[in-house]
C-alpha cells in the first residue's frame, strides 16, 4: 500500500541536446548563443537527412542521379538532398558567414538578401555514399570555424582553410540502426540517440573516451598490392603476425568513415587510409573529413595522424585536399607513424615537401 506513488519508474534520458548544448554555453559567462543556435541547426538538419535515409527503400529517392561531383564520383540522390537540406538550413539565420560542402567546388556564399553571421561551416552532407543503395551506415560531418579575416561581411577561403586546431566545434552524425549525433566543442564528446517517435535527440553517451587498449583495425585491405612497405609491416604488425605473444586485433570495415570511426571511438582501435601507388595522398578530404573527426578524436583521448604529425596541425592550402589518415588509440597511431618513418622514407620526404 502507497508504494505505487513511490515506486521507481523507468524515465527514459531526458537529456535533449538543445539543454545539453544550453548548459555547456551555461558555462561561459560571455556566450552570445550563437553557436548554441547553430548547433540547434545542425541537429534539425540531421533529422531531416535521417528522415530521407530511413525512407530512401521506399520513397524512390534510391539510385544515382546523372550528376558527377568535384570528384567524378556519381553523386547519389541522397547526397543531392542533404547538400541542400543543410545549406538552406543555414543560409539564412545570420549565424553563417560562408560554408562549402564535398559536393561543391567553391564556396557556398551567404545569398545577397540575408545577413552573414560569425561562423563558417564546413560539411559532408553524406558520407559512405556508395552505401546507400546496399542499406548500410552512412554519415553527415560538420566542422565549425570562427571568421577570422576583418569585418562583419561575408567569409571567403582564407575563413575556410584553418588548422583543424582552430575549430570551435564539430560533429558528425551517424544514421545506423539508429540515428546518432556525436558533437564536441571542445569540451569532451558527447553522443545523442535520435528518439524518432519524439523527434528528440537525447543523451545516450555523455564524456565519451576512447577505450584501451584498441580492438578493432579499419583498412581497406582490398588496397594491399598498392601499398608501400611501411603500410604492409604495420597492418602485419597490427595481425600480430609475426609475434606469438601478441592477439591480433580484430578486423572491421564497412567503407563508410563515420560508421568505421564510431565503431573505433566506442570499442577502441584503429581507422586508416593511408597514401599507397594509386592515391598519393589517400582519398579522404582534410577539411570536411580528417579535420573534425581529428577533432572529435582528439577530445575523446584518442589521436589522429597524416603518418608524419598530428593532422589537427596541417595547414589547409585547398578546399578538397586530401590526406593520408590514421586515427584512434594513440599508442596504435604512433605506431603507425614509427613503421613509416621505418620503412617509407623516400615517400615521407616526398610528400613532406606538399604537406
Ligand atoms: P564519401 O561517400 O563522402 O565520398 O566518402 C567515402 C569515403 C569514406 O567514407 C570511406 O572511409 C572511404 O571513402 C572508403 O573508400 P574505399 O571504398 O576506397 O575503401
Ligand atoms: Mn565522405
Ligand atoms: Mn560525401
Amino acid at each position: 500500500r502507497g508504494e505505487s506513488s513511490t515506486a521507481m519508474v523507468s524515465l527514459p534520458s531526458l537529456f535533449t541536446i538543445e539543454r545539453h548544448i544550453l548548459a555547456q554555453q551555461g558555462q561561459h559567462p560571455g556566450a552570445t548563443g550563437r553557436l548554441t543556435n547553430l548547433l540547434y541547426d545542425i541537429a534539425l538538419a540531421a533529422k531531416l537527412i535521417a528522415r530521407e535515409t530511413t525512407r530512401a527503400g521506399i520513397a524512390n529517392i534510391l539510385g544515382a542521379t546523372s550528376a558527377e561531383n568535384v570528384h567524378g564520383e556519381m553523386q547519389q540522390k541522397l547526397d543531392v538532398y542533404a547538400d541542400q537540406v543543410i545549406f538552406r538550413m543555414n543560409d539564412h539565420t545570420g549565424r553563417v558567414c560562408v560554408m562549402a560542402s564535398e559536393e561543391h567546388d567553391d564556396l557556398l556564399p551567404i545569398p545577397a538578401h540575408h545577413q552573414p553571421g560569425y561562423y563558417v561551416l564546413i560539411y559532408d552532407p553524406l558520407d559512405g555514399s556508395s552505401n546507400i543503395d546496399v542499406n548500410a551506415s552512412i554519415g553527415t560531418i560538420f566542422a565549425i570555424h570562427r571568421k577570422i579575416t576583418p569585418g562583419d561581411g561575408r567569409g571567403t577561403m582564407e575563413d575556410v582553410l584553418q588548422p583543424g586546431s582552430k575549430l570551435v566545434a564539430a560533429a558528425y552524425v551517424i544514421y545506423g540502426s539508429s540515428t546518432m549525433l556525436v558533437y564536441s566543442t571542445g569540451e569532451g564528446v558527447h553522443g545523442f540517440t535520435l528518439d524518432p517517435s519524439v523527434g528528440e535527440f537525447l543523451l545516450s553517451h555523455p564524456n565519451i573516451q576512447v577505450p584501451s587498449p584498441g580492438q578493432y583495425y579499419s583498412v581497406n585491405h582490398g588496397r594491399h598490392k598498392y601499398w608501400s612497405p611501411g603500410i604492409r609491416h604495420f597492418v602485419a604488425w597490427l595481425q600480430a603476425l609475426e609475434d606469438n605473444d601478441r592477439s591480433p586485433l580484430e578486423n572491421r570495415y564497412i567503407g563508410s568513415m563515420i560508421a568505421d570511426f564510431h565503431r573505433n571511438l566506442l570499442r577502441g582501435g584503429i581507422f586508416l587510409y593511408p597514401a599507397d601507388e594509386r592515391r598519393p595522398d589517400g582519398k579522404l578530404r582534410l577539411t570536411y573529413e580528417a579535420q573534425p573527426l581529428a577533432f572529435i578524436a582528439a577530445q575523446a583521448g584518442a589521436y589522429a595522424s597524416d603518418g608524419i604529425g598530428d593532422i589537427l596541425d596541417l595547414q589547409p592550402r585547398d578546399l578538397h585536399q586530401r590526406v593520408p589518415v590514421f586515427m584512434g588509440n594513440r599508442e596504435l597511431v604512433e605506431q603507425a607513424e614509427w613503421f613509416l618513418q621505418r620503412y617509407d622514407r623516400d615517400w615521407l620526404a616526398e610528400y613532406a615537401k606538399r604537406r
